[in-house]
């Protein structure tokens, strides 16, 4: 039976110049894809040619108060700048309460402009298995990917990730559809991944588009593994109920959520239409972060 790392390679026999049929490939590294900018922006995504968007423009101000929450930038500007020792805090979960309301559209444009606009490692999971979309949104072919690493940890993760030309952006997709996903996440193999994936790699910043808080039990487990949750609402549609009891939920499990405003009507008379704006709920992250900032003209280097 073919592994899910040959499935992952994509490839499972070769046909040589000679019309002999060669050894099966095996990918040991992540495949590679090329962003296309013109789908990116004819879906209304982040794209580096529109620099001066209204989108580019508020995702650089949420982008900003969200790296600052998370230990990656100071007051001032600078980056990787103070890091909680001994632990990074770059496992980002976007969640909302219900479906529809924006998450995989505001994980996406993160990691898009992260990646291509700062120039910052970022890894990309989808863990909505249910409904996942990114693989769709990107144009990336299906295959196996996160939930066959968790239930097969012999699997390398390198080799199920998709990686850009372009940008410093990885993408791990959801991997073959399964039942009890809440199950599968709450195992310690889930958590060891995702710790895994933290600390390999100090400064990458790893989003996690999760599924709605309402609907199942997997984005409240996975809010246990994450240093920081952003919380997508729906401007104008999400019910102040629906908003109350997911962060409830979220916030009985890890304080550190900031929201998210999505399709927001932004300017004095309302009369703009925005994207985003950004709020964090509780700021004990961001006070933590800069209580642990280290002095001027200590070390700059990441922890
Ligand atoms: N600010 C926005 N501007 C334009 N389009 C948006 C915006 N937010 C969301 N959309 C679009 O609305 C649709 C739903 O968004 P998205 O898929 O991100 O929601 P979701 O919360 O991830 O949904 P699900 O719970 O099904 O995963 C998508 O077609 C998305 O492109
Ligand atoms: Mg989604």
């Amino acid at each position: 039976m073919m592994s899910v790392i040959e499935k992952a390679a994509g490839s499972i026999t070769d046909i040589s110049s000679n019309g002999k049929v060669s050894a099966p490939k095996i990918a040991t590294g992540p495949r590679h894809f090329d962003l296309d900018d013109n789908a990116l922006a004819h879906s209304g995504f982040y794209h580096p040619a529109a620099k001066a968007s209204r989108l580019a423009l508020e995702l650089r101000a949420v982008k900003r108060r969200l790296l600052r929450r998370i230990g990656f930038l100071r007051a001032s500007g600078e980056r990787q700048a103070y890091r909680m020792p001994g632990r990074q805090r770059n496992l980002i979960l976007v969640t909302s309460s219900r479906a529809g309301e924006g998450k995989t559209f505001s994980a996406l444009n993160l990691a898009l402009s992260f990646a291509m606009e700062d120039q910052i490692e970022t890894l990309l999971v989808d863990a909505d298995i249910l409904r996942p979309k990114v693989r769709n949104r990107l144009g990336l072919p299906s295959g196996p990917g996160l939930t066959d690493r968790l239930l097969d940890p012999s699997i390398k993760t390198d080799a199920l990730q998709f990686r850009a030309n372009q940008a410093p952006l990885s993408v791990l997709p959801e991997g073959a559809q399964i039942d009890r996903v809440s199950d599968l996440f709450a195992t310690d193999e889930c958590k060891r991944l995702l710790t895994g994936l933290s600390t390999e790699a100090a400064d990458r910043l790893i989003i996690i588009d999760a599924p709605p808080v309402l609907a199942t039990t997997e984005a409240v487990i996975l809010a246990k593994y994450v240093d920081e949750i952003v919380f997508v609402v729906e401007a104008n549609s999400t019910p102040e109920p629906a908003v109350a009891s997911a962060v409830d939920e979220l916030l009985d499990i890890n304080p550190n959520v900031s929201m998210m405003l999505n399709r927001c009507m932004i300017g004095s008379g309302g009369s703009h239409y925005g994207s985003y704006e950004y709020y964090g709920l509780s700021d004990d992250a961001e006070r933590q972060s800069s209580k642990s900032a280290p002095a001027e003209g200590a070390s700059h280097e990441a922890k």
